[in-house]
């Protein structure tokens, strides 16, 4: 697979964290993927969505595909899907520029459809070596189509939310994804109780809940 800068094998690898090496490696990257012609997607896109945020953010989130915003700004989640996820995250104590925010597809599947096999076949690796520079202590994964795609599994949204699940070394969490939450308010409660979920593990691991709640203590 062009790209790829390391075996799969690798991906839950360093422990250290270097910001600036990460910066650094993650702009490298994003200098080889953004002209991908791997799949079809590349003949429809406006932009490469590579994704964005603190390059040694303890936390990643996973979306699904940039939407026509996304498509046309460059930038993943800055549609109403991504205002409700900036929300979601301020409520859990994070800007969003602390975190990093990214998707399984970068470029944009025609009408929003599911992204399709060849098209998860050609991008996860552009993901996996996202994850490996960033190293992130916990991802959090949103709505069922980005859970099933990442854990190559058919669960359903219900078997896998709002728990601790493994995934080559990575701890994950997995809840609504903010389209979902906006057709169905409903759900707003459980999502939360999910955050919840992840947010106590999150503070196990990194001593604290966010980074901006760890200012507000010091
Ligand atoms: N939905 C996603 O899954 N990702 C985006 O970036 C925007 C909407």
């Amino acid at each position: 697979m062009q790209g790829l800068l390391f075996d799969e094998e690798q991906s839950s690898a360093p422990a250290e964290k270097n910001p600036n090496t990460a910066s650094a490696e993650l702009a490298r990257l994003f200098e080889t993927a953004k002209s991908c012609q791997q799949c079809t997607l590349a003949g429809s896109r406006l932009n490469f969505v590579f994704g964005e945020g603190n390059p040694a953010a303890n936390l990643v989130v996973i979306g699904e595909a940039p939407g026509a915003e996304e498509d046309a700004s460059g930038r993943p989640f800055v549609g109403r899907s991504g205002q409700l996820l900036d929300k979601i995250l301020l409520a859990a104590g994070f800007q969003r520029e602390e975190v990093y925010i990214c998707n399984i597809l970068k470029c944009r599947p025609p009408g929003n459809r599911n992204p399709q096999s060849d098209e998860i076949a050609s991008c996860m690796p552009w993901l996996l070596q996202q994850l490996h520079i960033i190293q992130p202590k916990v991802i959090l994964m949103l709505g069922k189509v980005a859970a099933n795609t990442i854990l190559d599994n058919t669960l359903s949204l219900g078997a896998m939310r709002g728990k601790l699940i493994q995934w080559k070394g990575y701890d994950c969490f997995i809840t609504y994804h903010p389209a979902a939450l906006l057709r169905n308010p409903n759900w707003k409660r459980g999502c939360w109780e999910d955050i919840q979920v992840m947010m106590r593990h999150y503070a196990s691991l990194c001593g604290t809940t966010s980074p901006s709640e760890k200012q507000k203590n010091q």
